[in-house]
């Protein structure tokens, strides 16, 4: 599975990063970013910080 963040909407609160690191990171513009793949051993905490985020921009699909 992918997961994304629209950019434009995120608040940089870092909720995303801090639920699950192994997916999410913060990047120079203060923008989370999802820099890997959604896999069985994170998609529980990745799911966490899809529900988690104040604004609701991240979206996780299947490939
Ligand atoms: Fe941004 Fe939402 Fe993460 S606001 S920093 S994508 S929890």
């Amino acid at each position: 599975m992918t997961a994304t963040v629209d950019k434009d909407g995120c608040i940089g609160c870092a909720l995303c990063e801090s639920i699950c690191p192994e997916v999410f990171r913060m990047d120079d513009d203060g923008k989370a970013e999802a820099y890997a793949e959604v896999t069985d051993e994170n998609k529980d905490a990745a799911f966490e910080a899809e529900q988690s985020c104040p604004v609701s921009v991240i979206a996780i699909v299947e490939d």
